[in-house]
C-alpha cells in the first residue's frame, strides 16, 4: 500500500488551522474543504482519463487534452466529516459523481455502523473511486467502507483514500487488507488513545465541522 503525505506548505497550513482548538466551527469546515481541494488535486495526478481534440483558439487551431467526461471520478464522502473534506471535489475535478455513505462509531466499542448507504449495487468496471474521510483512527470505519465498495465491484487498486490525519492502527489495517490501495493524508499522527481519538489529531472532525 502506498501512503502519500504531500509536502506542501499549504497542506501544513490547513492542518495547523484544523489542529488549533481555538478555530471556530465555520473556519474549521472551510479549512477542511481547502485541505481536501489540495489532497484531491495531488491524488488525481496521473490518474484521470483524457481525450485529445482539435479546437480553435482565438488565433488558430490547437490540439488539446480534456478530462474525459464519460468516466467521472466517483466520490464517496463518509458522513459526516467527509462532507467537509470532499466539498471542493466537484470543482477540482471536471467530471465527478458522488454517492454518500453515513457511518458512525459506537463511543464505547468503537465499532462502525452504517446509517445511510446511497451506493449503487454495482459500479461500472474500471471506476476510479475517491473515498473521503478526514480521520483514519482505529481504521474500523474506512475498512468497512472499502469492503462495501469491493462488494460492489470496485478493485482496491482503483481506489484512493483522502484523509486529513491518519494514524498507524488504521494504516496497518488497510495495508494488510488492501495492499494495492493508495492513501493521501495531510498528516500522520502517532497515537490513537483509549477513546479512539487520534493524538494530537484535530478532535472530533464531525462535531467541529457541523457543531
Ligand atoms: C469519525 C471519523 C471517521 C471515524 C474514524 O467519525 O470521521 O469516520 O470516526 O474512526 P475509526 O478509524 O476508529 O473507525 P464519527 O464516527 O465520529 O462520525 P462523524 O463524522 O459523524 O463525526
Amino acid at each position: 500500500m502506498l501512503v502519500m503525505v504531500p509536502a506542501h506548505p499549504l497542506i501544513k497550513h490547513w492542518i495547523s488551522v484544523l489542529r488549533n482548538e481555538q478555530t471556530p466551527c465555520a473556519i474549521f469546515k472551510s479549512a477542511m474543504a481547502e485541505l481536501g481541494r489540495l489532497l484531491i488535486y495531488e491524488a488525481s495526478r496521473d490518474w484521470l482519463p483524457t481525450i485529445t481534440r482539435e479546437i480553435q483558439s482565438p488565433v488558430g487551431p490547437a490540439v488539446v487534452e480534456f478530462i474525459d467526461p464519460r468516466e467521472p471520478v466517483v466520490i464517496i464522502p463518509i458522513l459526516r466529516a467527509g462532507l467537509a473534506l470532499a466539498e471542493h471535489a466537484p470543482s477540482v475535478l471536471p467530471a465527478t459523481i458522488t454517492y454518500h455513505l453515513g457511518m458512525c462509531r459506537d463511543e464505547e466499542t468503537l465499532q462502525p455502523s452504517i446509517y445511510l448507504n446511497k451506493l449503487p449495487d454495482k459500479f461500472p468496471e474500471g471506476s476510479r473511486v475517491l473515498v473521503v474521510d478526514p480521520m483514519l483512527a482505529t481504521g474500523g470505519t474506512i475498512v468497512a467502507a472499502i469492503d462495501l465498495l469491493k462488494d460492489r465491484g470496485v478493485d482496491s487498486k482503483q481506489m484512493k483514500v483522502i484523509s486529513a490525519v491518519a494514524a498507524p492502527p488504521a494504516l496497518q489495517k488497510l495495508s494488510k487488507k488492501f495492499p494495492g490501495l493508495r492513501v493521501y493524508a495531510g498528516m500522520i499522527d502517532p497515537v490513537v488513545n483509549e477513546k479512539g481519538f487520534i493524538v494530537p489529531g484535530l478532535g472530533d472532525a464531525g462535531d467541529r465541522s457541523f457543531g
